[in-house]
């Protein structure tokens, strides 16, 4: 937490008067709502937001990044679904609406106008150079397809700055995210670097926050987890369906009473994601004695379902009463517009967009 003075002409006797403002560290993070939340996303971004919103001195934005979810989908109902069932995991995660601000990116129009404005700043040679989208091209060249843009939309390519703007439309300073999207916050940086320098000081640097622990959840055929892949655990599957998910996670061929790796194991690193130190390191020395493939994903079913089990049962009761969350999501947008609103003012004044 920082303070900071500030004077202020002050009624009835129009004196300057000194107050200090407690400045709290703004946290910013959100899901793209291009499919059920799993548990990749459960365990590197919802609890461990939950969990940095409950500190002293912290202001925590969450959203559902929904206009982000048409890069990766064109389905209306996934869309709109999957907003729906995100918003829910938060929730049935354990987060208190009222002690953080929390809303769907297309309630707060501030972010979608920045983004043009961070645009016009943004160097078209740094946005070549993201992963998604070179990921892409190489693809196409892969396929042998001459034209390398093929099949690519501008919001794939323009995907950084719509980040950015999610950032930079609170002043976000941390940004807590997977591996995978440290990029994007670099290039947040260096946009708004770029427009500080053309505009005068309207913007923080953000700062992405990479969690050594479960930055790299792996997904059921070793990838990062990741609606993309198509190799997700959802959260909120039935334990039927969740044991057979885990059942299909890809493991070596070794045979019961062989030593195994766990470094590298996808079952182990569920696990270790899920278990106390203590625990873990029993998997580990099981691991050592040899444990069977069947008997080692047991027993990460029986912690992920008893982990999972009392979010379910919330998840249950909400969807029961969409209203309840439609609401949550309409007050959140209207705190969220507060923040966002005084940063656009910034910016069209610093710009010139301004009255006469
Ligand atoms: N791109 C992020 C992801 O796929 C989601 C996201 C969108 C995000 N806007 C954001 C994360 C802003 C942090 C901050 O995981």
């Amino acid at each position: 937490m920082r303070c900071r003075l500030e004077c202020i002409w002050s009624p009835p006797e129009y004196k300057v008067k000194e107050i200090w403002v407690i400045e709290r560290k703004k946290i910013l993070t959100g899901i793209t709502t291009s499919g059920a939340p799993h548990l990749g996303n459960m365990v590197g971004a919802i609890l461990p937001a939950i969990e940095a919103s409950k500190e002293n001195g912290v202001s925590s934005f969450l959203f559902l990044a929904d206009y982000h979810s048409l890069i990766k989908s064109q389905d209306p109902e996934l869309t709109h679904d999957s907003s729906f069932e995100v918003a829910a995991a938060w929730l049935a995660c354990g987060l208190k609406p009222e002690e953080v601000t929390f809303y769907r990116q297309s309630d707060v129009p501030e972010i979608l106008e920045l983004a043009w404005s961070l645009s016009c700043v943004t160097a078209k040679g740094l946005m070549n150079r993201a992963h998604a989208y070179k990921a892409a091209t190489s693809q196409n060249s892969d396929h042998g397809i001459s034209d390398l843009d093929k099949g690519i939309t501008m919001g794939l390519f323009n995907y950084p700055v719509l980040m950015a703007a999610d950032i930079l439309a609170f002043n976000a300073e941390q940004v807590p995210v997977g591996h995978d999207q440290k990029q994007h916050i670099e290039m947040t940086r260096d946009i708004a670097a770029r427009f500080n320098h053309l505009y005068g000081d309207v913007f923080n640097l953000p700062e992405a926050i990479i969690s050594s622990k479960t930055g790299i959840l792996p997904g059921i055929d070793g990838r990062k987890m990741s609606k993309s892949y198509n190799n997700t655990i959802p959260i909120f599957l039935g334990e039927k369906a969740l044991l057979k998910a885990i059942r299909k996670i890809k493991t070596n061929s070794l045979e019961p009473g062989v030593p195994k790796e766990s470094k590298d194991c996808t079952v182990f690193q569920l696990h270790r994601a899920f278990a106390s130190k203590t625990l873990s390191d029993e998997m580990e020395k099981r691991y050592r004695d040899g444990i069977a493939w069947g008997e080692a994903k047991d027993i990460l079913f029986s912690l992920v379902n008893e982990k999972i089990e009392p979010f379910r049962q919330r998840y249950e009761v909400i969807k029961e009463d969409k209203s309840y969350l439609e609401n949550v999501l309409v007050e959140g947008a209207v705190k969220a517009r507060q923040e966002a609103s005084k940063v656009l003012e910034k910016v069209r004044s610093s710009i010139g967009i301004r009255r006469f």
